[in-house]
């Protein structure tokens, strides 16, 4: 089966790009990675590109006069890669929904809370503001508002006495490390389709274990 060409838009450090090069480095996996780009030039995902041997392109939002002509670089690269399928991964750049539109079911965002809570920057600070004993991870396919599109899968952790928000995002991260492959593999499969303006999974298994904080006493 022709795997589904995906190009992966980052900002930064690109820690999840890099679960999702590893997923992909099974063949099995049916998405592969075609290119990287990066709207900072420098950005560390970009090594982690190269060292898979992947295009590692840069398109600068600061040569460009307006977000339109931005975003029209942008997506001339992907389709010059031929990519089918777009996955935000710490992409810090508000779109447009000319181009948000463009991708329609066909692009994914990893945002680290329990969406629809906390949407937006200052998620972790915000979260332990709110006093939650749950936060964690989702994946949705991106729509014009921002963080508000379907949900395609989320991963919860514990808030932990003592934390912090750099404590927290840490052991966010690692969920968001598990999840992003994990849909990123649904939606390439076919196995997760958008259905009303909700994600339906074709296999949905129950997850092994209850998560309860604090946990009871036995
Ligand atoms: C992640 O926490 C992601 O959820 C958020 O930005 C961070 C990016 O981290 N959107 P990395 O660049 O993938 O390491």
């Amino acid at each position: 089966m022709a795997r589904v060409r995906t190009g992966v838009l980052i900002s930064g450090r690109g820690s999840n790009l890099q679960a999702l090069l590893d997923a992909a480095a099974n063949p099995d996996f049916p998405a592969e990675i075609v290119c990287v780009i990066s709207n900072r030039p420098g950005a560390g995902g970009l090594a982690r590109a190269e060292a898979a041997g992947i295009a590692a392109l840069t398109v600068d939002h600061k040569a460009f006069g307006t977000r339109e002509a931005f975003e029209n670089a942008l997506h001339a690269e992907l389709q010059n890669q031929g990519v089918e399928l777009v996955c935000l991964a710490g992409f810090m750049r508000l779109l447009t929904p000319g181009f948000v539109n463009r991708w329609t079911g066909r692009m994914l965002n990893i945002h680290p809370s329990l969406l629809p809570s906390f949407k937006g920057v200052d998620t972790h600070q915000r979260a332990l503001d709110a006093g939650v004993k749950l936060t964690g991870a989702s994946v949705h396919f991106v729509s014009a508002e921002m963080d508000a599109g379907p949900i395609i899968g989320q991963a919860a952790i514990p808030v932990l006495p003592g934390d912090d928000a750099d404590a927290l995002a840490a052991r966010v991260l690692g969920a968001e490390h598990q999840l992003y492959p994990e849909c990123l593999r649904q939606v390439a499969s076919g196995e997760a389709r958008l259905e009303g303006g909700h994600v339906i999974l074709a296999h949905a298994a129950a997850p092994q274990a209850l998560l309860v904080n604090p946990p009871p006493r036995s």
